[in-house]
């Protein structure tokens, strides 16, 4: 397989503005919750307040009494569903639901109750004036006692459970210098601009969903099972998402729960999931205790390799943190193991988060890589050079890999050669001033897909796929490739996605979309423009007529003979004389490559930390990035991409904690306001820039994903940086002022 980009006329690549860029900021995008649906109804949710036990009543006399409320939908009165609503768990999309088929609370914030009236305000005080009373079980939420019972999932989402190759025990006590700790992160939860929101309609026995989703197909089939309905009844419409990050990539209770209260009222219903919502019924970044041992020679080479991975999920489902997975696959060496257990806690279950498993195990690995560099007295970008994989530790080639060359354009962007491996060795004023790196990468993940185009009478080309687009460009980057591929200038072709009805894409997870998507569009487009040719030269009224198809080209939306240019003609005069549409549809998949070569995305990430010597502040004014990540779709949207994940690095690293009440199950900070991110105050410059790689393998368009790896390595190379700055070692994310101060 050839790559056939960068072309160098190409609008592919280019830093082409959003196309939806001003319908979103002028508030003419229509996201889930904002489609204009007749006579819809307003829904609430109910959440329990308890974290186990079970519902003994609901008294719903004063939320029938207030104005406008229509029904109140509980485990007494909702429509019984097959299997008791479980009939669709295959993830991503299919998940253990909680649907009214049961007294039983499995955790705090779980749906118990949805309200339903004619305006929002009604339907939420109506949700207010619910009494519930209940039988309250002890529940389990202490994750340090909880840990006695810790046990291994069944299976990953990718590869073995457990690991081992090699003597690691012998490894590490033969050792030169060793390190042993262990690293916590915490429950964190994903704040998108557009929260979780549904609008159910039904039309006799068929369902249209406008749902806030990562994932159309999937939410389609896992609804459709669910109520037990065919998946052909069932369309989801989703044209805008407003940020996702994982957590749109299930289909959670309140989609299902929209659809049943809109068949019981008989009208649309809409279901809008409130910001304090997020914490709980939705998933979250489960909190994880990692241990990484690690032993090397006098070298710096790494003999030994050791991550074992506690994450917690909820009572009735396993979602597992991969965080050991970074690595199987990260730095050379033999002897290496690892691990992953579960502890299960009363509360909703966690699920994907950006970079899921690689941002949590990354910190662990790239601080105690950190570590090790210290000990061994060997500078830390060093002691990575020295470790560098060549070949995947897992066992096959790369199919691309230019880690040496981003670690040589971060350092010297960086500054890196100034570093004094001293801690607090740099002082600014109140602050200490230190430098610290580590490394990034995700999965290069690719999926089949599959795309149609039309080609009408006006010559514009309208290519379809059921995919989304969650704030990342897919609207923007596929019309470049099939503008590219057909011939046409980008203002002669529309792209459309968000809609069941359009031709099977797969999840927007796992950074899969433009490396999934594209190659679809481009082989359907590469077929339109066959058709098109084909068309023209057996069209007698067009002077291309019988032309050798050999012989012509598509260039800027006209036909032109390669012989004589002379002879040229518009794709809309051809079309127009033409009787029907070109109209195309074609797939792409993985081919061999996937099993012949480990696919994944590199990159370097170096922070500039500084921190008050008496209040323990911390301030990043400076990070460089560089990626190597194949061809990029469009250089705007892709540093975008990179910026955004650096900045949730940031904020991984110094700010995020959903703080769970062990007495309750509930979350004290459960409030965007509450919850803290990264300001301007907090940082700086970011510096994002990449390495020019070609991808022979990952698809026709050399493309690997930069949804996630942004968010990669950011935590372990801020950790680093404070150690530099301070002398402190914090194991323990976030950051915060107290920790630097008693460390
Ligand atoms: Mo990503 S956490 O797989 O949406």
């Amino acid at each position: 397989m050839a790559t056939n980009f960068p072309l160098s006329d190409a609008v592919t690549g280019k830093p082409i503005d959003r196309r939806d860029g001003r319908a979103k900021v002028t508030g003419a995008a229509l996201y889930a919750a904002d489609q204009p649906i007749p006579d819809v109804l307003h829904a609430v949710l109910v959440t329990s307040t308890i974290a186990a036990g079970r519902v003994t009543g609901i008294d719903t006399r004063a939320t029938m009494a207030v104005p406008g409320v229509a029904q109140v939908l509980s485990h007494e009165n909702a429509q019984k569903l097959p299997q008791g609503g479980r009939a669709a768990v295959d993830p991503p999309a299919g998940r253990v639901m909680t649907l009214l088929q049961d007294p039983k609370v499995l955790y705090n914030g779980q749906p118990i109750a949805v309200v339903v009236a004619d305006t929002l305000e009604h339907a939420k005080a109506g949700a207010e004036a619910v009494r519930v009373s209940y039988a309250t079980d002890a529940g389990v939420l202490g994750f340090v006692a909880a840990k006695a019972s810790m046990y291994p999932p069944k299976k990953l989402n990718k590869g073995e459970v457990d690991t081992s190759h090699g003597d690691v025990a012998g490894a590490l006590s033969a050792a030169s210098v060793a390190v042993d700790s262990l690293y916590r992160t915490p429950m964190v939860h994903h704040n998108p601009m557009e929260p979780h929101a549904t609008i159910a309609a039904w039309d006799g026995d068929r369902l249209t969903i406008y749902d806030a989703t990562q994932f159309i197909g999937g939410d389609q089939k896992t609804v459709a099972r669910t109520l037990g309905i065919d998946p052909k009844h069932v369309r989801v419409v989703c044209p805008f998402v407003g940020g996702g990050f994982g957590c749109k990539g299930s289909t959670w209770s309140h989609v299902v729960l929209a659809a049943m209260a809109a068949q019981k009222a008989g009208r649309p219903v809409k279901l809008v999931v409130d910001r304090t919502q997020m914490w709980g019924p939705v998933g979250g970044r489960p909190m994880t205790e990692q241990r990484v041992a690690l032993g090397a020679d006098a070298g710096g080479k790494l003999t030994a390799q050791r991550h074992d991975t506690i994450s917690h999920t909820s009572t009735f489902e396993d979602f597992v943190e991969t965080s050991s997975l970074v690595t199987r696959m990260l730095y050379a060496g033999e002897a290496r193991a690892t691990t992953h257990r579960l502890v299960k806690l009363n509360v909703g279950t966690p699920t994907f988060q950006r970079a899921p498993g690689e941002s949590t195990g990354s910190f662990a690995l790239e601080s105690a890589i950190d570590e090790m560099a210290e000990r061994a007295g060997i500078d830390p970008l060093e002691m990575r050079i020295r470790n560098h994989a060549d070949r995947s530790p897992e066992g096959m080639p790369w199919s691309s890999k230019s880690l040496l060359a981003c670690y040589r354009q971060g350092a010297e962007r960086f500054g890196w050669s100034r570093r004094d491996a001293k801690p607090m060795s740099q002082r600014d004023g109140d602050e200490w001033v230190g430098y610290g790196m580590a490394t990034a990468t995700y999965p290069a993940n690719r999926s089949k897909a599959s795309a149609r185009a039309t080609v009408g009478q006006d010559g514009v080309a309208v290519v379809r796929s059921g995919t989304q687009d969650l704030g990342t460009g897919t609207w923007t980057v596929m019309a470049q490739v099939a503008a590219d591929a057909l011939g046409f200038p980008l203002d002669k072709v529309r792209f459309e996605l968000g809609d069941s009805d359009f031709p099977e894409a797969p999840v927007s997870g796992g950074s899969q979309s433009a490396a999934s998507v594209s190659p679809a569009v481009q082989t359907v487009c590469i077929e339109a423009r066959q058709q098109l040719l084909m068309l023209a030269t057996k069209d007698a009224a067009s002077p291309l007529a019988n032309v050798a198809a050999s012989d012509l080209t598509i260039e800027n939306g006209w036909f032109r003979s390669l012989a004589d240019p002379s002879k040229r003609e518009s794709v809309a005069a051809v079309m127009r004389r033409a009787k029907t549409p070109v109209d195309v549809e074609a797939s792409s998949a993985p081919g061999a490559e996937k099993s012949r070569f480990s696919m994944h995305s590199f990159g370097a990430i170096f922070v500039e930390a500084r921190v008050d010597a008496d209040l323990g502040r911390i301030r990043i004014p400076r990070v460089v990035g560089v990626y190597g990540v194949g061809n990029r779709l469009n250089a705007k949207t892709a540093h975008s991409q990179l910026l955004g994940g650096i900045v949730w690095g940031l904020g991984m690293a110094l700010f995020e904690e959903s703080v769970l009440d062990s007495r309750n199950g509930r979350f004290v900070n459960a409030s965007l306001a509450e919850y803290h991110v990264p300001v301007n105050a907090d940082i700086g410059s970011i510096d994002v820039t990449f390495v020019d790689e070609q991808d022979p393998y990952i698809n026709p368009l050399g493309v690997k994903g930069i949804g996630e790896i942004g968010i990669v390595g950011v935590a372990g190379a801020v950790a680093n940086a404070i150690y530099n700055a301070t002398g402190k070692r914090v194991r323990d994310l976030p950051i915060t002022l107290d920790k630097v101060m008693t460390a």
